[in-house]
């Protein structure tokens, strides 16, 4: 049987990189849309690199999209690009709207141009529920994104809803909450936190500065959720699906298992500094994957706890 192909838009980031490794390991040829730059930025890839091809191409613009479709001609398109830091979508709405909103019409549009069959994921997300309009959130609680970045979010569900429903495209939505892991950026709260307690039980740093402690996330890991992603492509009929863990804790809870990880109390540390605050916050996200638990079979195998220690372990090795 023919190998199966996929591409990946994104996959020099956190969810990209598990997902190539996760492909790969299932027998995937696996293409990487990379977009150009001056510097070469494959830190989470590098040891895949020589298994994976990378292309380059761009979510603002269309036609290096319709380009690199025509080459390779995969059959699953997973879209994991976007400017995917909420903080930074306040000062730069514009751009987050162009490539996290419309940036999902361009390569949706380069599907259907270069073949409709072609099985599209979007990286959808919990953001898009903002100011929580049901406790807990499943996908059918209503959305109200907070922050430019959720905004542009929910355009790019919408639009792949559209397309799967105006072109017969199998397009699904996953509508992930928050995912972390070792691989995570560093401006993220929970690798922010990670990162300043192994440098202050190494004597590197001396505090930590943060905004809201009390905003709750469901936070699950990063390896776990690309399984799902995969499996939303495999069924017999397009859907969206909420991947989540249905459990849910503050930052502050996450600060205490962190610091409390290396013998360190987080009050003798964190700092509190207006600067990390957001204009509108998302107070409060809790997932419900009953639908994903049933019809995908899709279950989360790392707890929070196991998932904060591994990050603190990770940082403290990377650190040393
Ligand atoms: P990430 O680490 O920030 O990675 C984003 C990726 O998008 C990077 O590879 C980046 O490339 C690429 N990119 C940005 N702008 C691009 C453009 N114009 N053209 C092509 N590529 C571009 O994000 P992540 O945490 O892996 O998340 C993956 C996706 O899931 C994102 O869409 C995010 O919004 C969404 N999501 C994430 C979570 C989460 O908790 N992690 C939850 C829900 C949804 P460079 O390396 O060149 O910057
Ligand atoms: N980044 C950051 N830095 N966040 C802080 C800080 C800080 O110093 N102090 C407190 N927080 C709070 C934020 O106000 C927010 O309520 C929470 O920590 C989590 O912030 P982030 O880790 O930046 O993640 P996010 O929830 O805003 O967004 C992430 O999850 C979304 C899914 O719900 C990103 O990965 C998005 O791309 C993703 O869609």
């Amino acid at each position: 049987m023919a190998k199966k192909r996929a591409l990946i838009t994104g996959i020099t980031g956190q969810d990209g990189s598990y997902l190539a490794e996760y492909l790969l390991e299932q027998g995937y040829d696996v293409i990487g849309m990379i977009r150009r730059s001056s510097t070469v930025n494959f830190e989470r890839i590098h040891h895949i690199q020589d298994k994976v091809t990378l292309v380059a191409g761009d979510l603002l613009d269309e036609v290096s999209m319709i380009h690199l479709l025509r080459e390779h001609r995969p059959s699953e398109v997973y879209n994991l690009a976007a400017q995917s830091f909420v903080q930074t979508s306040f000062s730069q709405p514009v751009f987050t709207g162009e490539v996290t909103g419309l940036g999902v019409t361009r390569i949706l549009d380069a599907v259907r141009v270069v073949d409709p069959g072609i099985r599209f994921y979007q990286a959808s997300s919990s953001e898009m529920f903002g100011k929580v309009q049901a406790v807990p959130q499943s996908e059918t609680t209503p959305f109200y994104p907070r922050s430019p970045y959720g905004v542009a979010k929910l355009y790019g569900h919408w639009i792949t809803v559209n397309y799967r429903e105006s072109y017969d495209m199998y397009a699904c939505s996953g509508i992930l909450f928050n995912h972390e892991s070792p691989r995570r950026g560093l401006e993220f709260v929970t690798r922010k936190i990670t990162n300043a307690v192994a440098r202050i039980k190494l004597g590197k740093d001396k505090e930590l500065r943060l905004g809201n402690l009390d905003a709750k996330r469901d936070w699950g890991y990063a390896k776990d959720y690309v399984r799902a992603m995969h499996l939303m492509l495999q069924q017999d009929t397009a859907d969206d699906y909420v991947v989540s863990t249905g459990e849910t804790y503050s930052v502050r809870r996450f600060c205490e298992i962190a610091f409390g990880h290396v013998g360190l109390n987080y009050q003798d540390y964190v700092v509190i500094d207006e600067r990390f605050y957001r204009p509108a916050e998302v107070d409060l996200l809790v997932g419900d994957p009953a639908k994903a638990n049933k019809n995908l079979g899709w279950k989360p195998q790392v707890t929070f706890e196991q998932l904060v220690t591994m990050m603190v372990e990770s940082d403290l090795a990377a650190n040393k």
